[in-house]
């Protein structure tokens, strides 16, 4: 049993943290947000994800997981310290590591005995010399220490399953000593077969960014496909679908949608074309794939004016859908609020509903109404734009949706709608792709 510290208690942290208690460790996760450390001492999760309040009660209540602010007793308990702040991207498309640089002078300064540091938080490939040297720097007292990377692939909605059941865990470590602690750190997915990969700390650095950057090329690429199909009249979930079952494509990440959002994609392609621009080199393709993801936004915006005749001024539209994804409360980047921006900055009053994501789009827009359901939302509206696949909207009963609607107009970004339905109602009515009947 090792003693284990997560820094950042937020969606990595707090899953992480909470899957390695799980596997039999002691885990400290702190933060520097009072109020999230209060309310999880409280039982109050901070972020939505299935099967994580379960998981977090069960370690709880066996004394193998706690939640604190006290950094100085966290940094001088652990055996190992995982790095797990935001890295959130800066007006320049860079990463931006004052959070990560700020933790790693803590760490130096109070660190008394051989610990491990593991950064598990997405951080530029390369940065890992100078955390390793900020560390140093602080760390008077010359106490001996491993510098390792971790990173994490972890998907929200799903992260739980995600972390407990991994493709891989990749440990970037020039230290054995180190590397044989993370093995036991993670020892249940050993028994179990799970690949766990020693490599150098920059490799798995990279390794990170490569595999983000390349699911998003994924979605852009079939985005592409998905405008073109409607130009031509083929069917992108047919082209799709059959795409998928060649072994060498995969079915994966092959959605057409309104192009992806969330709190890594977006910031991590941008990082890394950053990474390429700096060493002198260009990564051509990832830099379409932004553009594209860029464009695919503002093209879910025509789709949904083209439908409205032309202008939203003084029509109720409502959203459906916030998240970036279901089963999240996330909306950093979502494509919903490039939707929201634009029906507000047309004249439209909006509404929505989201599962669990209202409270977080309260913030960024604090003056649209929100709703506790998608039945409440419609009401009366003008036109439905649905923004994210929450099961509860795939299961819209397209009558009950027209009977309630003052216009039947409907833009599905998600092509989770019969389109044999909405044309047998007269709905007026778009998707991605997708326009023969299913
Ligand atoms: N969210 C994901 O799906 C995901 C998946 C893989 C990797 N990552 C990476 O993991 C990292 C964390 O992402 P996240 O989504 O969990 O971020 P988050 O914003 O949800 O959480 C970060 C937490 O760090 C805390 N924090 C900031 N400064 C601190 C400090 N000095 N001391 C203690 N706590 C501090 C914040 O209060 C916050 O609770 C990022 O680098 C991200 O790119 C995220």
């Amino acid at each position: 049993m090792k003693k284990i510290t997560f820094i950042g208690t937020g969606y990595v942290g707090l899953v992480s943290g909470t899957g390695i208690s799980d596997f039999g460790h002691k885990v400290t996760c702190v933060d520097i947000a009072k109020d999230k450390i209060h309310d999880l001492n409280n039982g109050k999760l901070p972020i939505y994800e299935p099967g994580l309040h379960e998981l977090v009660k069960k370690n709880m209540e066996a004394g193998r997981l706690n939640f604190t602010t006290d950094m100085k007793k966290a940094i001088q308990d652990a055996d190992v310290i995982f790095i797990a702040v935001g890295t959130p991207m800066g007006e320049d498309g860079k990463s931006n590591l004052k959070y990560v640089e700020s933790v790693a002078m803590t760490i130096g300064k109070y660190l008394r005995t051989y610990t491990v540091i593991c950064t598990k938080s997405t951080v530029p490939v390369g940065t890992g010399s100078w955390i390793e040297g900020i560390i140093r720097s602080s760390n008077k007292q010359n106490t001996p220490f491993d510098y390792i990377s971790n990173p994490e692939f972890l998907r929200e909605g799903s992260a739980v399953k995600d972390f407990l059941w991994p493709d891989r865990v990749v440990i970037g470590a020039s230290s054995q000593t180190a590397f044989d602690i993370m093995k036991e750190v993670y020892g249940p997915l050993y028994i179990n077969k799970r690949s766990i990969v020693h490599t150098s700390v920059v490799t798995a650095e990279m390794i990170k960014y490569s595999s983000n950057a390349f699911l998003a090329l994924k979605i852009s690429y079939i985005n592409e496909v998905a405008n073109l199909c409607e130009a031509l009249g083929a069917d992108v979930h047919m082209v799709s679908k059959i795409m998928g079952q060649d072994g060498r494509i995969s079915p994966k990440f092959l959605h057409p949608g309104p192009g992806y959002g969330g709190s890594c994609f977006p910031k991590d392609t941008e990082a890394f074309v950053d990474i390429s621009k700096e060493n002198g080199l260009r990564m051509l393709t990832v830099e379409a794939a932004i553009k594209t993801n860029k464009k695919q936004k503002i093209r879910m915006v025509d789709k949904m004016k083209k439908l409205m005749a032309g202008n939203f001024n003084n029509k109720i539209i409502t959203v459906l859908g916030l998240a970036f994804k279901p089963n999240t409360d996330d909306i950093r980047e979502s494509a919903s609020i490039d939707m929201i921006k634009a029906l507000q900055d047309g004249g439209g009053d909006v509404r929505a509903f989201d599962p669990a994501a209202n409270d977080a789009m309260r913030e960024v827009f604090p003056n649209i109404s929100y709703f506790n359901s998608w039945e409440e939302a419609c009401q009366n509206a003008d036109g439905v734009a649905i923004m994210t696949e929450w099961n509860e909207f795939r299961g819209i009963s397209i009558n009950r949706l027209k009977s309630i609607l003052r216009n039947p107009i409907v833009l599905d970004t998600r092509n989770i709608l019969s389109v044999k339905k909405l044309k047998e109602n007269n709905f007026s009515f778009d998707n991605v792709g997708h326009l023969i009947e299913r």
